[in-house]
C-alpha cells in the first residue's frame, strides 16, 4: 500500500514525501512538473536497502484513466493532495487556469480515488478561503465565515465543498471514506537538513523575496503598504514552518477513521508584520537590507493569523518552531547553498 502525494515535487509536497519516507511509508508521487522540481524527488530517493519505497510519475491529475491505473498498480488507499497552483495574483489574472488545475483537477482525482476505493484523503486547503476575515474573527478560528476574495481562494473552497459532497455520497452508498481539509496560513522555511527547500519561479513570497535581496539577487525589498490598521502599518501574517505543517498532516492522516470530516487551521497562532519579518532577516543574515515603501498590493487583508486551539485540543498538534529566526534560518541555509534553486 502506498500513500499518494500529489504535487510531491513542489515545495510543501516534497517535504511531505521526505517525512513519509523517514517514517518508513511507501510513497507514490504524481506531479506534472508545471511548478514542481524533479530534482527534489530525486534527492529524496531512498538509499539501497531502505524499508520505504518511492515511485514517481510525471502526470497531470486531470489525466484520469492514467491516474486511476497508477493508483490501482500502487494499491493506493490514502492521499495527501497538494497539487495545485497557489499564487493569488496569478489566479486573478488567469482564473480559468486555476479552475482547470485546482477545481477540475480535484474532480478528476476524486473520481480516480472513487474508482479504486481510496479511504482517506487529506486536502491542502488555505486560509485564503476566509478572504478578509472580520476583525471579530482575528485570530482566525475554523468557524470564521469562508468568503474568498481571489479565484485561488475560491478553488480551495471548491475543493472543500467537493469533499463534503463526495462524503455524503459515500455515506449513502456505505463506502468507507474520511477526509480532512487543512487550511494553511503562510508556510515558510525549509527542511532543516538543507536537502530540499522552497523554489518558486518567479518568487513572490515575502521571506524568500527578502532572502533573494540579501543574496544580492534583487536590488531592494518592497513593502506593499505601510498604512494598514496594524501596529506598524504593514500587514500581519502567521508563518508556520513547513516541517511542522507536514507533521500536522501525518497526525491528521493517522487519526482519520471512516466517516470523519475534519477541518483544521494550520498556523503558529502569532502574527508578524512585514517590517518584523524584514528585521528578522537582517538579524539572521547580518546583511544590510534596502527597503522601499510601495503602495498596497490588491487583495491583501491587513491581519491574518491563526487561532490554533482546535487541532491542539483534538489531536495534540501544535507548532514546534515558534521562533521567527529559526524559520528564517532554515530558509536561508537552503538558499545560500542553492542560489539558483535546484539548478545549483
Ligand atoms: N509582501 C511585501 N513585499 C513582498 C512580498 C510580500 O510587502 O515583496 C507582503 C504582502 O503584501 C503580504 C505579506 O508580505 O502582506 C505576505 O505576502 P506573501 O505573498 O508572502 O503571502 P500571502 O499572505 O499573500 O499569501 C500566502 C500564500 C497563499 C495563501 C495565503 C494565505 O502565498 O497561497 O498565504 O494567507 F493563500
Amino acid at each position: 500500500m502506498a500513500i499518494l502525494v500529489t504535487g510531491g515535487a513542489g515545495y510543501i509536497g516534497s517535504h511531505a514525501v521526505q517525512r513519509l519516507l523517514r517514517d518508513g511509508r511507501d510513497v507514490l508521487v504524481v506531479d506534472n512538473l508545471m511548478r514542481g522540481h524533479q530534482e527534489a524527488v530525486r534527492r529524496l530517493e531512498p538509499k539501497a536497502g531502505a524499508s520505504a519505497r518511492l515511485a514517481f510519475a510525471r502526470l497531470d491529475i486531470n489525466a484520469r484513466p492514467a491516474l486511476e491505473k497508477l493508483l490501482r498498480d500502487h494499491k493506493v488507499d490514502s492521499v495527501l493532495h497538494f497539487a495545485a497552483l497557489a499564487a493569488v495574483g496569478e489566479s486573478v489574472q488567469d482564473p480559468l487556469l486555476y479552475y482547470h488545475n485546482n477545481t477540475a483537477g480535484m474532480i478528476a482525482l476524486l473520481q480516480a480515488c472513487d474508482a479504486v476505493g481510496v479511504t482517506r484523503f487529506v486536502f491542502s486547503s488555505s486560509c485564503a478561503t476566509y478572504g478578509q476575515p472580520p476583525a471579530t474573527h482575528v485570530p482566525v478560528g475554523e468557524d470564521c465565515p469562508q468568503n474568498p476574495i481571489s479565484p485561488y481562494g475560491t478553488t480551495k473552497l471548491h475543493g472543500e465543498h467537493l469533499l463534503r459532497d463526495y462524503m455524503m455520497g459515500c455515506n449513502l452508498a456505505k463506502k468507507p471514506f474520511a477526509y480532512a481539509a487543512l487550511r494553511y496560513f503562510n508556510v515558510a522555511g525549509s527542511d532543516r537538513t538543507g536537502l530540499i527547500g522552497e523554489v518558486h519561479d518567479p518568487e513572490t513570497h515575502l521571506i524568500p523575496v527578502i532572502l533573494q535581496h540579501a543574496m544580492g539577487k534583487r536590488p531592494h525589498v518592497g513593502i506593499f503598504g505601510t498604512d494598514y490598521p496594524t501596529p506598524d502599518g504593514t500587514c500581519v501574517r502567521d508563518y508556520v514552518h513547513v516541517e511542522d505543517l507536514i507533521d500536522a498532516h501525518v497526525k491528521v492522516l493517522d487519526a482519520l477513521r471512516p466517516g470523519d470530516e475534519r477541518h483544521y487551521n494550520l498556523g503558529i497562532g502569532t502574527g508578524y508584520s512585514v517590517r518584523q519579518i524584514i528585521d528578522g532577516v537582517r538579524r539572521v543574515t547580518g546583511k544590510d537590507l534596502k527597503v522601499v515603501e510601495q503602495p498596497r498590493r490588491p487583495g491583501d487583508p491587513p491581519q491574518l493569523f491563526n487561532n490554533p486551539a482546535k487541532i491542539q485540543r483534538e489531536l495534540g498538534w501544535k507548532a514546534q518552531v515558534t521562533s521567527l529566526e529559526e524559520t528564517i534560518e532554515s530558509a536561508w541555509r537552503f538558499m545560500k547553498n542553492h542560489p539558483n534553486g535546484y539548478a545549483g
